[in-house]
């Protein structure tokens, strides 16, 4: 199945845990704030390649972290959400989506940077995606890249529009950056380590 069914495929059933949520409860939402074609861009990147542990820090409503989840890792995988908001309520339903698929799925709802005292173990893939000021990007990428084993990779969102994320991807050296950006919608930075 080619990469764009795969996406069309985990999106609807994605969307369909609307029929878990109390809809009475507006903190109830599912969305993602990735680029469908961006995202395809990075399948195509990733080929077969399966990740045993995976971080996302800014989870939201949980849309990027399905679709990762559910694309890029296996039944068994660890995989952490972080989000300190804790209005983002569809995202317990991703994460108990995720465990009943036979995932090892955890969200904390706490800050970045609190999260960092609990992870003893090394992960295979980062996504950052939480607050995108320089500072911001600067701390989450000092505090968990190196929480990245060697020939691991770190997503970035919005490299290409929001230059906090934009300067922090030019500041790392060039021997690191294996695919500076897919697309130039948001922006997708791959880092290899
Ligand atoms: C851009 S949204 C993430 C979008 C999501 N990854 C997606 O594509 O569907 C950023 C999220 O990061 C969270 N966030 C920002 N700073 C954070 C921090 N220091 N610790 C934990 N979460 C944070 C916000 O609450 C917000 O929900």
């Amino acid at each position: 199945m080619d990469n764009k069914k795969r996406l069309v495929n985990t999106l609807h059933e994605y969307y369909r845990l609307y029929e878990k949520a109390d809809l009475r409860d507006n903190d109830y939402r599912f969305h993602m704030e990735q680029s469908i074609s961006e995202l395809i861009g990075v399948l195509d990147y990733f080929g077969d390649r399966k990740f045993e542990n995976f971080i996302e820090l800014g989870g939201s409503y949980g849309g990027s972290f399905w679709v990762y989840s559910t694309l890029l890792c296996k039944p068994g995988s660890k995989l952490i959400v972080t989000d300190r908001n804790s209005r983002v309520k569809g995202l317990q339903l991703v994460v108990n989506a995720l465990n009943e698929k036979g995932f090892k799925a955890k969200w904390y709802c706490q800050p970045n940077l609190e999260i960092k005292k609990v992870m003893n173990f090394q992960v295979e893939l980062l996504h950052i995606d939480a607050f995108h000021t320089y500072e911001a990007v600067k701390e989450d990428f000092k505090t968990f890249a190196p929480l990245v084993n060697k020939g691991g990779f770190i997503l970035f969102h919005d490299a290409a529009t929001q230059p906090g994320v934009t300067q922090l991807m030019r500041e790392i050296p060039v021997t690191n950056i294996i695919e500076a950006k897919v697309g130039f919608h948001c922006g997708i930075g791959i880092l290899k380590r």
